[in-house]
């Protein structure tokens, strides 16, 4: 297709879409159903305030840049557990192993009292302030938490990494389309005749 067919095309699927739709107009049903497609590594991101620990799971994380190395995390703000994210301004991000299901369900769940959660799994104290790291997980960053933008009912920690550890070997557990799953060994596409 040359540039103007291109161009012409492109204008057609504007025109499909609809006009000024209102910010946060999106269909709930909709959003999570587009949602469920958005396969996400499984973490419990944890801090400590003082003698307690507090955690809870979460995918709604991401890398926000290499240089300074920081990450981004969003906690709901109604939740039990962001007080003490905003108090201490700490925050470790503990990246699931695939077996490490159980301790994504424990720190889900509703039942108990925070410190109950550190049953599923061994948590050490870390190196930044005692932050709560759990062994054995594929991945841990230990973070300070310069900044937390309000946005709504959850909050966006920013996270300044001064901590890493991670096992190669480990396989991180993923969840999508509204379960707990893991990473297939490969995808080989004869399109491009490798495999990545
Ligand atoms: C797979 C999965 C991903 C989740 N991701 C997040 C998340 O990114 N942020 C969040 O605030 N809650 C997330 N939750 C919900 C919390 O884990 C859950 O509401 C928890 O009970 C909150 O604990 P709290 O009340 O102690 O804060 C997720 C739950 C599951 C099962």
């Amino acid at each position: 297709m040359d540039r103007r067919a291109a161009l012409a095309e492109m204008s057609a699927f504007a025109h499909a879409l609809p006009r000024d739709p209102s910010p946060g107009a999106a269909d709930l049903l909709a959003f999570r159903r587009g949602m469920r497609a958005l396969a996400g590594a499984v973490t419990v991101l944890a801090t400590r305030l003082g003698d307690e620990r507090w955690g809870l799971t979460a995918t709604a994380i991401c890398s926000l840049s290499a240089e300074p190395p920081r990450l981004l995390a969003c906690i709901n703000q109604r939740g039990a557990s962001f007080a003490a994210f905003r108090e201490s301004r700490l925050l470790s991000v503990n990246v699931l192993a695939e077996n490490q299901f159980a301790v994504a369900e424990r720190f889900a769940g509703l039942d108990g009292s925070a410190e109950d959660r550190f049953a599923a799994g061994v948590w050490r104290d870390g190196a930044v302030e005692g932050l709560p790291v759990l062994a054995d997980a594929a991945a841990t960053f230990e973070c300070r938490v310069p900044e937390l933008i309000d946005a709504g009912t959850h909050a966006i920690l920013i996270g300044d990494i001064l901590t890493v550890r991670s096992a190669p070997e480990a396989r991180p557990l993923l969840y999508c389309d509204g379960r707990f799953t893991g990473v297939a060994d490969e995808i080989f596409d004869p399109r491009y005749g490798f495999q990545f």
